[in-house]
């Protein structure tokens, strides 16, 4: 039995790697994966292409890897979309990246409700233009219910915004009396942030290569093993995933501790 099993499992995988999924310890998954999904515009000007042809081979990788995460039973999986500072980006851009965000929404709701995946959103929303907003609710709604797998969008999302609101929170239950400024404590704050009830990340991967966090989840990354690969996010694929989370595995977390 094992043997069959492992060969159709091996099959999977498309092209060789160092690991593969049955090799994963389903008892040290990480419970939440956050990526920072960098590289879209390079891959484009590699090839000679439009910024915007990188942002759409872009979102076919992100089919691919919440797919990926779901099959593997990764339980939340944050994807950095669009950041506070993106907004600055050439008009034409952003609206292309919002019209793709739209057709992802519309496109994959059938797919979040048959895999048991609920969406979830972090950031500015009330920035986002009406159609996206009137998309992710659609789809919020129809996966509220869904508890095998969070999928957590970070749009218009910033770190130092949501620390921002979360001081402002804090402040106005102080003011007014409703917590007393003294008993303000870790737990407390992480209840006011945009990610209230869910885990900080185990794993943060950036693609492209840069060594920075380009205000990603500032306080939930305090203790995430960090992957920055090369790979563009365009071709960031499944296998890469599992030699990641091989890696993690290996890795000593020592939280502080000896
Ligand atoms: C990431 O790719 C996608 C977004 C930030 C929206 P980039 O567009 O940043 O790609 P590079 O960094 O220019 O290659
Ligand atoms: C970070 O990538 C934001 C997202 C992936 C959404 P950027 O490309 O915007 O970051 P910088 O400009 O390289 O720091
Ligand atoms: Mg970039």
């Amino acid at each position: 039995m094992n043997a069959t099993k492992k060969k159709r499992k091996k099959s999977l995988n498309s092209s060789p790697s160092s690991a593969s999924l049955s090799e994963l310890d389903a008892t040290q998954l990480p419970a939440h994966l956050a990526i920072i999904m960098d590289g879209n515009g390079r891959w484009a000007k590699k090839r000679l292409l439009n910024r915007i042809m990188g942002h759409e081979r872009g979102s076919d990788t992100v089919r691919t890897i919440v797919r990926t995460c779901r099959e593997i039973g990764i339980r939340y999986l944050t994807l950095y979309a669009f950041s506070t500072e993106n907004w600055q980006r050439p008009k034409t851009e952003v609206e292309a990246l919002m019209t793709l965000l739209k057709k992802f929404l519309k496109s994959e709701k059938s797919e979040m409700l048959q895999n048991d995946i609920r969406l979830r959103v972090i950031g500015q929303i009330h920035r986002l233009p009406s159609g996206v907003r009137k998309a992710l609710e659609e789809t919020m709604t129809a996966t509220r219910d869904n508890s095998s797998m969070d999928l957590i969008l970070a749009l218009s999302y910033g770190g130092r915004a949501e620390i921002v609101d979360m001081v402002q929170a804090v402040a106005d239950k102080a003011r007014q009396g409703r917590i007393d400024p003294q008993a303000i404590n870790a737990e407390m704050i992480a209840d006011h942030l945009y990610t209230r009830e869910i885990p900080d990340p185990d794993i943060l991967i950036r693609t492209s290569g840069e060594m920075r966090i380009s205000n990603f989840l500032l306080w939930q990354i305090a203790y995430s093993e960090i992957f920055i690969t090369p790979t563009l996010w365009p071709d960031f694929n499944k296998d890469e995933l599992v030699q990641i989370l091989n890696d993690f595995q290996g890795r000593e977390r020592r939280f502080g501790k000896v």
